[in-house]
């Protein structure tokens, strides 16, 4: 085991349920215009008004937070709140964006309060059903990428919610197709509507299938495995930070008495899946990284078993390739 510092066609398997292909183009997002609402407010004024909302009309980091929150519901860029201040808002901005301030005021985290989470090079739709996706996960797409030289074959997100990492594989990667399977029905509609706003030219046909890991891909041959799987105990749940406690999805989150459940049933399962000298990715908790390696490191089906670490130096990944053995 090494430690680094750097960071044919498949078919439905049978049973598995299909829960979106992606089909059509992403409907173009509302934006901001000069349509008069609620007496000509100007973007300004809604500005303050969410800042009131949020806590103080008159502090900087309200106000900041108000702006971000104009943006985001008018997917616009950061700076346009306060550049377009004298403009006249829409009435669909201000009605989002007073829904996204209240959501804040009851300690809803921004993404589910705004309803969108950039990742990599996408705005995904996010809520309640899914598990925000966060930055350090960035990274697990570069390594699938990079391990496959840019992408081929059959790429599997096991685990997808809200479909971020099969979807930035789908559109950055040379895959000839991307699956991403979740256990969570719910999570799956969230993951197709994400589907249906990023389809387009260039991207591998994307499809979402539900069943707890590997019913739905079961007979499948995938040239790369990559999950972010739940990965905490049960006994550190309480420790989590309040908003992930009180906001995502404990399905997204806890993996049994030890946190390494739902990762060694991955790397189990995934050895029958996986084409010789495919790749299998892995996000895993840094307290618990050098065991999720020692779980592949035993499995002779898989080699080169390496820990990566994130940007801020910790280990988070865990890669390896499918060895010829059986
Ligand atoms: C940590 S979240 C990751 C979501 C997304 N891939 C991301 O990185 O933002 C884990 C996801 O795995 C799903 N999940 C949990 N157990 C599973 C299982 N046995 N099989 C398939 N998916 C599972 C959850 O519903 C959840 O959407």
């Amino acid at each position: 085991m090494s430690k680094s510092a750097s960071v044919g066609k498949p078919h439905a398997a049978p049973g598995a349920g299909v829960i979106a292909r992606m089909a059509s183009p992403a409907a173009p997002a509302p934006r901001a215009s000069g349509a008069p609402a609620d007496g000509d407010l100007t973007i300004g004024a809604l500005v303050l008004e969410l800042a009131g909302t949020l806590g103080s009309a008159t502090a900087e980091e309200t106000r900041r937070e108000a702006r971000d929150i104009v943006a985001t519901v008018a997917d616009a860029p950061r700076l346009w709140p306060a550049t377009h201040a004298a403009g006249v808002a829409d009435r669909d901005v201000v009605a989002r964006a007073r829904t996204a301030a209240e959501r804040r005021r009851r300690g809803m985290p921004f993404a589910y309060a705004v309803g969108r989470a950039a990742f990599r090079h996408l705005m995904l739709e996010v809520d309640e059903r899914v598990l925000i996706p966060r930055p350090e996960t960035e990274m697990l797409v570069d390594l699938v990428l990079s391990a496959t030289g840019g992408g081929a074959g059959l790429a599997i997100d096991v685990g997808t919610g809200s479909g971020a990492i099969a979807l930035a594989l789908a559109t950055e990667g040379r895959f000839e197709r991307v699956v991403g399977t979740d256990v969570s029905a719910d999570a799956l509609v969230v993951a197709a509507a994400n589907a249906r706003r990023v389809a387009g030219p260039g991207t591998a046909p994307t499809e979402f299938l539900l069943g707890a890991y590997p019913a739905p891909v079961r007979g499948l041959r995938a040239r790369a495995i990559v999950s972010n799987p739940p990965y905490i105990s049960y006994a550190e749940a309480s420790a989590l930070p309040s908003s992930v406690r009180a906001w995502e999805p404990p399905v997204a989150l806890l993996a049994g008495e030890d946190g390494l459940a739902t990762t060694a049933a991955i790397v189990e399962q995934s050895a029958a899946i996986l084409e010789p000298g495919g790749v299998l990715a892995l996000e895993v908790d840094c307290r618990r990284a050098g065991d999720c390696a020692a779980i592949v490191a035993r499995d002779a089906r898989y080699a080169g078993v390496v820990v990566r670490q994130d940007l801020t130096g910790r280990d988070r990944f865990v890669t390896a390739t499918r060895s010829n053995r059986s």
